[in-house]
């Protein structure tokens, strides 16, 4: 084989190598779609600063109540989250400038896939 072959060839392999881990990287994300929302999420809860006042690990603090468990409560189904996550509330302020609507969508499924915690089992065995 001469140099100028070999080469060519070496670097269609190397593409198709290339490809097939994309295509595999593409099929691993649309199945875990929901999974990486919900890590995306996470990371926006941390980097837009509402662990300040929910809590790191969703408990709530003083400034903001616990969000744990708000997948089971009715009072707050998805839209009227995204209504209190865009507009604020009486004490909580608006994120319409600092988060895009997909961003709050993942924020949602952040919240919403979070799982119980101890914390969360003790309070509900409390009622
Ligand atoms: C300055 C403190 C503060 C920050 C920051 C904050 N929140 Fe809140 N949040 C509150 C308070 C207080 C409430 C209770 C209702 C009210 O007073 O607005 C609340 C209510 C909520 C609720 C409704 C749950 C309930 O039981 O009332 C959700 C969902 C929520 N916040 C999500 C978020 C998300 C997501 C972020 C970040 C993008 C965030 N909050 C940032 C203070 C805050």
């Amino acid at each position: 084989m001469n140099p100028a072959m070999r080469r060519s060839s070496l670097s269609s392999l190397s593409f198709c190598v290339f490809f097939l881990a994309g295509a595999a990287a593409l099929a691993a994300q649309s199945l875990s779609s929901d999974t990486s929302a919900a890590s995306a999420g996470a990371l926006l809860f941390r980097q837009t600063g509402c662990g300040h006042c929910h809590g790191a690990d969703l408990a709530g603090t003083k400034k903001g109540p616990s969000l744990i468990g708000i997948k089971d409560d009715s009072k707050w189904p998805v839209e009227k989250m995204r209504d209190q996550i865009l507009n604020g509330g009486k004490k909580m302020p608006s994120f319409a400038d600092s988060l895009s609507d997909d961003e709050i969508a993942q924020v949602i499924t952040f919240l919403r896939s979070a799982p119980q915690t101890a914390t969360s089992v003790a309070s509900s065995e409390k009622k």
